[in-house]
């Protein structure tokens, strides 16, 4: 009798171009460390492509999928999303249940629970101020007020974006002008960077940090540089910080216990393999 044909569970990277990502490392390390028998690639699909390959994922061998740049809004559109990828208007994790294609947004709760471990009361904050109203801004603004944070001042340099997110939640957004943001420095508990300043090749993000309260905690989404300009300014002034990779770190842990079946964990291990590599790139 032929022996039982096994097949290892896969999940994969959807993107186009396929950029370098971190994401292989993770899976690959927590596979690796969790004895799991399984795989995660990189899959380099065209828009034109990507219906095709997302109706047909696990014909294509996957059990699920991350998504990114440029796919995450039409990912939302094919699959059945929960809450939070629905309130963020784009999905960046694919899963089946039973056959349904479902989606979520795990930036969301990567942002969340790299707060809770940075800084644990942070949600004692009842104001934030948050920069940027792109796609990450979108993620941090629902994870805050998801928490209860009460007022979220939203600055960003177009000042119609930030006004649009805030028409999209609600009251508890605030928009304000990208002048006027040392006005609400003062008042912030919270800081977050969801802007591309102070990513390697792009403009300095200029914050007086010392108008923050003493007990104010600050986050910056940019992780390459590891300390951006803005990190750095608030540990040398004694704050609290949170930084872009351990939100990246943490955004996996969801997807990674969907496709197979054990919630890992974000270990200085992992941390370190990542930093090496962000090192090496
Ligand atoms: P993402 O999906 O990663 O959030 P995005 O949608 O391109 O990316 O958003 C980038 C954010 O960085 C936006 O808030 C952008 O401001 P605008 O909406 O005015 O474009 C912000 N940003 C980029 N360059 C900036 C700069 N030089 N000064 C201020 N904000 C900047």
């Amino acid at each position: 009798m032929a022996a039982p044909v096994t097949k290892a569970r896969a999940a994969c990277l959807i993107g186009w171009p396929a950029a370098h990502s971190r994401s292989p490392l993770i899976h690959h390390y927590w596979l690796r460390t969790l004895g799991i028998e399984g795989g995660y690639n990189i899959e380099a699909v065209p828009p034109e492509g990507f219906a095709e390959f997302v109706l047909h994922l696990s014909d294509h061998g996957f059990v699920g999928a991350n998504v990114t740049i440029p796919h995450k809004e039409r990912a939302l559109e094919l699959s059945m999303p929960d809450e939070c990828a629905s309130a963020v208007g784009a999905a960046n994790t694919l899963w089946y249940d039973g056959n349904a294609l479902r989606s979520t947004n795990t930036d969301v709760e990567g942002f969340i629970d790299n707060l809770d471990a940075c800084a644990p009361d942070w949600d004692a904050a009842s104001e934030a101020l948050v920069l940027g109203a792109g796609g990450a801004s979108h993620a941090v603004v629902f994870g805050l007020l998801e928490r209860g944070i009460k007022r979220v001042h939203l600055a960003n340099r177009t000042l119609a974006r930030a006004q649009a997110l805030a028409g999209q939640f609600g009251a508890g957004v605030h928009p304000v002008s990208w002048e006027s943001i040392d006005e609400w420095l003062p008042r912030a508990g919270l800081l977050v960077n969801a802007t591309s300043l102070g990513m390697h090749g792009q403009g300095a993000l200029e914050l007086a940090t010392n108008l923050l309260p003493p007990h104010a905690v600050v986050a910056d989404l940019v992780y390459v540089p590891l300390q951006t300009p803005l990190l750095k300014a608030a540990r040398d002034r004694g704050l609290r910080t949170a930084d872009g990779l351990g939100m990246l770190l943490h955004q996996a842990v969801r997807g990674f216990e969907l496709w197979f079946g054990v919630r890992p964990s974000v270990t200085p291990e992992l941390r370190a393999l990542v930093e090496a590599d962000l090192a090496g790139a």
